[in-house]
């Protein structure tokens, strides 16, 4: 079950060291896919293409700065001219900021909207030709859970509607390429434990833990094994839907 052998699948963000991507590319990798590493961090995308490697499976480590066309279409010449087919995107690049509405400025908005949706969008329109081609495609792009019932621990208003656009855009987009193999849907973490969660306070800490029924932050694998999934085969009749994987802090 959910075996990727051949597929091909970028993964945006894949550089951070304790994040959910590297996690995401090793999870893909682990399952036979090969992996396009893309990040802005030149260091960080070569631990995740040594990662990746090690675990059988090709990589290719791109630069890349979602927020920019010429950026993103530099990356999908260079992914279709190694392995000649883009099978999967994971839009997992993403950025927060912790201010208040009161306190933010437009500059602020127009920053974390131009990552987590503007970019997410360049990203998606770009891999659309190749998947509508080879009629198959899995995108799966990670929304928040602050999206559904704002007051993210981390992110401020700005962050929970940039999250919350990745919804609505990606149920409007599930439509128009239904009919195409190919499959849109999102995930929306709660609180994950990557370094940012290690760096919170014990007192602010212990308040988080005390809202999520099971008690702990997410781990970054049962992030990424719920995109194993929804990027599989096996999940071609799920399209247009979002999975909250947050031990219950949100529940629909
Ligand atoms: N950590 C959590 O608790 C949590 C919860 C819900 C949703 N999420 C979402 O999951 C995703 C990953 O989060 P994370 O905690 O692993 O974050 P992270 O900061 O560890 O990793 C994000 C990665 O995105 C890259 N990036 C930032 N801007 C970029 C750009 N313009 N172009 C290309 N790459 C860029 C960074 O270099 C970094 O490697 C994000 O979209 C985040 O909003 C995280």
């Amino acid at each position: 079950m959910f075996k990727l052998n051949n597929k091909v699948a970028i993964v945006t963000g894949s550089g951070s060291k304790t994040g959910i991507g590297r996690n995401i590319a090793l999870t893909l990798a682990k399952q036979g896919a090969s992996i396009v590493v893309a990040d802005l961090n030149a260091e960080g995308i070569q631990d995740t293409v040594k990662a990746v490697e090690a675990a059988g499976s090709k990589a290719l480590g791109v630069e890349l700065n979602v927020t920019s066309k010429e950026s993103v279409d530099k990356m999908i010449e260079k992914v279709l001219a190694e392995f000649g087919r883009i099978d999967i995107l994971v839009n997992n690049a993403g950025i927060s900021q912790k201010v208040t509405v009161e306190d933010m400025t437009l500059e602020d908005m127009s920053k974390v909207f131009s990552v987590n949706m503007f970019g997410l969008f360049l990203c998606t329109q770009a891999v659309l030709k190749t998947m509508k081609e080879q009629q198959f495609g899995r995108i799966v792009s990670l929304s928040s859970v602050s999206a559904k019932r704002g007051g993210g621990v981390f992110g401020g208003a700005h962050y929970s509607a940039s999250k919350a656009a990745v919804l609505g855009f990606s149920k409007n987009l599930a439509r128009e390429v239904a009919t195409d193999g190919i499959t849109v849907n999102c995930v929306a973490p709660g609180l994950v434990n990557t370094e940012i969660w290690k760096s919170l306070p014990e007192a602010d800490a212990k308040k988080v833990i005390d809202s999520i029924p099971v008690g702990r932050p997410g781990e970054t694998d049962e992030i990424a094994s719920t995109i194993a999934f929804l990027v599989s085969d096996e999940a071609s009749y799920i399209t247009g839907e979002e999975i909250d994987i947050n031990g219950g802090s949100h529940m629909d």
